[in-house]
């Protein structure tokens, strides 16, 4: 007999998302097959950290690349030293962007650096949306995909568009690519293309890619030369960070491949989804490996009716259901290595109770 939600989920056979169990067994496969008396880099020097510094910014196309601890480090850092470099204390984003709610006003209280709000929180921002901005600002941060609307994309023209008229406004554009390379077969475009309209870029190592931690930080020379400073102030200049960057590595080259087919999974789902009766994804056809399920009927009915779907079938839809106001309900989905192992039956299944269920309440 289980009690909630996330007990029915992690005993199911088969759960849905992500790639796997975030075990220490991730850090255990890493250095299964490493000689112990490789180096460990020190304060940011090092064969292990230069060598995968010098590949991501390879990959992205940027001059230079540093590795930080985490992207909340990594990208307040950015737009601390565009400030600086404009004298503006004036950034832009987006309203559900990470730094403005989840990082507990980190760019405000650590930087005195005051975020312009562009876009109303339910939409992408539209270069309509930067024209018509009054304030000036040193950066602009565009999140791609945006991923608390579901992890939407503008089209590529617009993005050009907007980087088009920063570029001559002198405003200088930073990507917070948490989820990077899981659009880049909907765009149909290379990393280093997309990064070449920004004059900064974060990457993440544990989202997509499924490492431990640790984030890059990718931008000209001179710029990232002034990042490993800052990195020191902020106290994310360990002695040592080889078990994020060698996880970080492996699972880089594991998963950069398969892109496309979590993309190509993402679709399939989403698909089923929206067969359901009061249900609907968000954004319908997915355009990265991510989107959001929209459920008519408040959490604590959804849960109830899922927990007996997870049980009869075997497969795990999801561990976290949360309100989204009205008597509705949402949650991320984020596909991964473990789809693949679902037998399609089964996935058929669990979605016809589910629409069983559902019927039975909405009706
Ligand atoms: C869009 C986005 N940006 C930045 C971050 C921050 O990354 P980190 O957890 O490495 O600080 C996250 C983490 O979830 C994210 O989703």
């Amino acid at each position: 007999m289980v009690n909630t939600l996330l007990e029915a989920f992690n005993k199911t056979t088969y759960p849905v998302v992500g790639h796997g169990k975030r075990d220490i067994q991730v850090l255990k496969d890493a250095f299964d097959e490493l000689d112990g008396t490789i180096d460990s880099d020190i304060y940011g020097t090092g064969k292990v950290i230069e060598d995968f510094q010098a590949k991501i910014a390879a990959y992205l196309g940027k001059p230079s690349a540093v590795f930080f601890p985490s992207g909340t480090m990594a990208q307040q850092i950015a737009l601390r030293m565009w400030c600086d470099e404009k004298g503006i204390r004036k950034i832009a984003y987006h309203p559900l962007c990470h730094l403005e709610i989840h990082e507990q006003n980190g760019l405000r209280e650590l930087h005195q650096i005051e975020p312009v709000l562009l876009a109303d929180k339910n939409s992408l921002i539209t270069l309509e949306d930067v024209l018509q901005m009054k304030e000036d600002i040193a950066c602009l941060l565009l999140e791609l995909p945006q991923r608390e609307i579901g992890g939407q994309l503008p089209a590529y023209e617009e993005l050009e568009a907007i980087a088009a008229h920063c570029k001559a406004k002198g405003i200088k554009l930073h990507l917070d690519g948490a989820r990077l390379y899981e659009i880049l077969p909907y765009y149909g475009k290379t990393a280093a293309e997309i990064c070449s309209l920004f004059d900064s870029v974060y990457v993440s190592f544990y989202k997509g890619i499924g490492g431990i931690a640790g984030a890059i930080l990718a931008g000209e020379e001179a710029f990232m030369t002034q990042s490993k400073i800052w990195k020191r102030r902020q106290g994310g200049d360990l002695i040592s960070l080889y078990p994020y960057i060698i996880s970080a590595d492996q699972a880089f080259d594991e998963r950069l491949p398969k892109m496309e087919q979590y993309y190509h999974d993402a679709i399939e789902l989403a698909a089923m989804y929206n067969d359901c009766d009061g249900i609907t994804t968000r954004p319908v056809v997915p355009v990265s490996n991510m989107f959001h399920v929209h459920i008519e009927l408040p959490k604590e009915s959804f849960e109830k009716l899922l927990i007996p779907v997870f049980e009869e079938t075997g497969v795990g839809l999801t561990g976290n259901v949360r309100d989204f106001g009205e008597g509705s309900s949402y949650y991320e989905v984020s596909l991964g290595d473990r789809y693949a192992d679902i037998p399609k039956e089964q996935l058929g299944q669990a979605f016809t109770l589910l629409n069983q269920k559902i019927k039975q309440i909405i009706a």
